[in-house]
């Protein structure tokens, strides 16, 4: 790193020669600025590398955006101004700022200073240092043409022949656009964004409007104003011909206004779509805690791609359905108010934003609440591996991975409320968010499990361990008798679709219907093959394992055993995954046992007699598979997954 060091200050010496900046002139209004207490970052894997760099050691302020942009034209110029505090004794500023954008001149507190851009940072030296605690204000006045990177930041598209421009920077994409610090763990305390536009364009925006103003040369100036924390990666801006309406959320101690940014040519069924998010408001707002951002406002912006983006107060919309609307309403809360402390606590955003679209269908539209868990679970086992824990930060698809970050980091959540139970989970989640460290800041994965821990009295290591580190699920075999007094014998088997666990230790509910009646019973599963004894005595006709979906599992196996308490040949096989060949384990009272083995569909792929040696899998395809094994009292099962 030293070897940086001293190609930089050499560096800084040609540009101080060469390019001397015009000076500019200042035109922050201090007295705007908000001072809340921040949290402190945490060091951690996975934050980029460059976070570690000295230049790095301050707190972002306040950040005003002045920018020239037409849709029709891909192209921004502007100044950005930020005003940061030294953490440690700070001798330059960096800032993350793609090389494509060209600058013009930077000053320091008014005066015209040096600057260096290259390897998309900006780094102004400051000379004399900064003091810890002193702050300086850096005016960036740039020009250019924003990169076309990989997943759009900057993007010029059309609707019914209008154009439109939008940015989404989540994850790395700031840079392309504007100079900033792309630092999960330091939001700014305030905003402005002034954009000039041609007439007939509207900009939506962070925070409030507070002025729509015509230019001497016809173009418009829009004000938006945010006096929140926020992130580098929710500061946004899209620009149309956008028609505008608002929905009203009366909330317990306010009224939300909903600003919807729609395309003209949609406004009948926006205007149609948008209401159903205020009971969403209000179902959030009594789970969670009052809408954040309560004081200015909630809105929509449309925009042509197909997802959604929560930038904060107003969520980019690619259309208006129930669960985007939920969703990206979630964010305010789980991603904007609390943001994620690296990428590799993605889930953190997304698990939480995905679950409370499905606590909507829960508490407000019951019908959809087992489908939503049913598509989740079905899609998280479409796959054997794949861990919730973002291994690969550098990827955007690995980050916001559908099946991972999204559908089971969603069902990590509900299984951790079945864990610790729901007034546990509710206090622990609402713990975490008004947490002093994490509110208004960000978080990583411990600090959630340490609050449902506390909330709940439960050591959830070994839950993380296997859910959140570990990668695939548990399949479950129920074999259950019942005695003559009534009395249930019951064995749970459970096998691993990965290797990385070898068990999930679950609760596992089981339900047992007697006629039209039934009783719910939870086996705390420590091993597999582990026996149960349950007092009933209505006559059970059928069993159900799990049948409110509270466990990401594969499809599971009950069977009526008549005389299972008297049974000592209860059957166990390994290894699990298996390749070549399948281990029995098994007291049987008389060997040859004949055997057959089911695909996943039912048939029949394989049969023999079982002589207390390994059976042979080389004939057989990959997948699940059931193997049957046939005595005088009945018959045995246990699935396995072969390679
Ligand atoms: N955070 C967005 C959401 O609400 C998704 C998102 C942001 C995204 N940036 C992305 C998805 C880049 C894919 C690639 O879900
Ligand atoms: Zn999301």
């Amino acid at each position: 790193m030293r070897y940086f060091v001293v190609m930089r200050i050499l560096l800084w010496t040609i540009v101080a020669i060469t390019a001397l900046p015009a000076v500019g002139q200042s035109l922050f209004d201090p007295h705007q600025l908000h001072t809340i207490a921040k949290s402190e970052g945490h060091g951690r894997q996975g934050v980029p590398k460059n976070n570690e760099d000295p230049a790095r050691g301050y707190d972002m302020g306040y950040h005003r955006l002045e920018l020239d942009l037409d849709p029709a034209v891909r192209a921004i110029s502007g100044t950005v101004t930020h005003r940061l505090t030294a953490l440690e004794s700070l001798s330059a500023v960096v800032l993350d700022m793609s090389n494509d954008l060209v600058v013009s001149s930077v000053t320091r507190d008014g005066q015209a200073t040096v600057f260096f851009h290259a390897d998309d940072e900006l780094t102004v030296p400051l000379s004399p240092s900064l003091t810890p605690g002193g702050d300086v204000e850096l005016r960036i006045t740039y020009s250019g043409v924003p990169p076309e990177t990989g997943f759009g930041s900057f993007v010029l598209s059309e609707h019914a022949g209008a154009p439109i421009l939008w940015t989404l920077s989540e994850p790395y994409g700031a840079r392309d656009w504007w100079p900033s610090k792309q630092d999960l763990n330091d939001k700014a305390d305030s905003l402005d964004m002034l954009v000039t536009v041609p007439a007939g364009q509207r900009v939506a925006s962070n925070g409030l409007l507070v002025s729509e103003t015509v230019q001497p040369d016809g173009r418009v100036l829009f004000h938006w104003r945010h006096r929140h924390p926020i992130n580098y990666y929710l500061v946004a801006l899209a620009i149309t011909n956008y028609a505008l309406y608002s929905d009203f959320a009366p909330l317990p101690n306010s009224t939300v206004e909903i600003l919807n940014y729609v395309f003209p040519e949609d406004l009948a069924s926006a205007q149609n779509d948008t209401p159903r998010l205020i009971s969403q408001m209000q179902l959030f707002s009594d789970l969670f805690g009052e809408y954040p951002f309560a004081d200015e406002k909630y809105g929509h912006a449309q925009f042509a791609w197909g997802g959604g983006m929560e930038h904060q107060t107003m969520s980019f919309m690619g259309n208006f359905s129930y669960e985007l609307m939920a969703h990206e309403l979630a964010h305010q809360w789980f991603g904007n108010l609390v943001t994620c402390g690296s990428w590799e606590d993605i889930w953190l955003n997304e698990g939480f934003a995905t679950y409370l679209s499905g606590l909507c269908y829960e508490y407000l539209a019951p019908v959809y609440w087992m489908p939503f868990k049913r598509m989740r679970r079905d899609f998280i086992i479409s796959q054997p591996g794949g861990s919730v824990r973002c291994m690969d930060t550098t990827s955007v698809s690995t980050i916001f991975d559908s099946r991972l970050s999204y559908a089971k980091g969603a069902m990590v959540l509900h299984m951790l409320r079945w864990v610790c139970g729901d007034s546990a989970f509710y206090a622990g989640v609402n713990n975490y968010l008004y947490d002093p460290d994490i509110f208004n800041g960000s978080a990583v994965t411990p600090q959630l499990v340490a609050h449902l821990e506390a909330t709940s009295g439960k050591d959830l290591t070994e839950f993380m361990d296997d859910w959140y580190s570990g990668e695939g699920y548990p399949t479950y075999t129920l074999s259950w008798g019942q005695e003559p007094d009534g009395t249930m014998q019951l064995v749970l088997d459970q096998s691993t679709s990965h290797p990385s666990v070898d068990f999930f230790a679950m609760p596992v509910p089981v339900r047992f219907w007697s006629g039209g009646q039934d009783t719910t019973v939870v086996l705390e599963h420590s091993f597999s093959g582990e026996a149960f004894v349950v007092e009933l005595s209505a006559p059970v006709d059928s069993a159900q394992l799990d049948p409110d979906i509270w466990i990401v599992s594969g499809p599971g196996l009950i069977t009526h055993v008549p005389d299972l308490a008297t049974r000592t040949d209860h059957l166990s096989i390994f290894p699990n995954p298996a390749s070549e060949q399948l281990s029995l384990e098994l007291d049987a009272p008389a060997i040859p046992l004949p055997w057959t083995i089911f695909n996943a569909l039912g048939q029949e792929v394989g049969q023999g007699a079982w002589n207390g040696q390994p059976i042979p899998l080389d004939r057989l395809a990959p997948g699940l598979h059931v193997l049957e094994l046939r005595g005088d009292q009945g018959s045995l099962r246990a699935r396995f997954m072969k390679e």
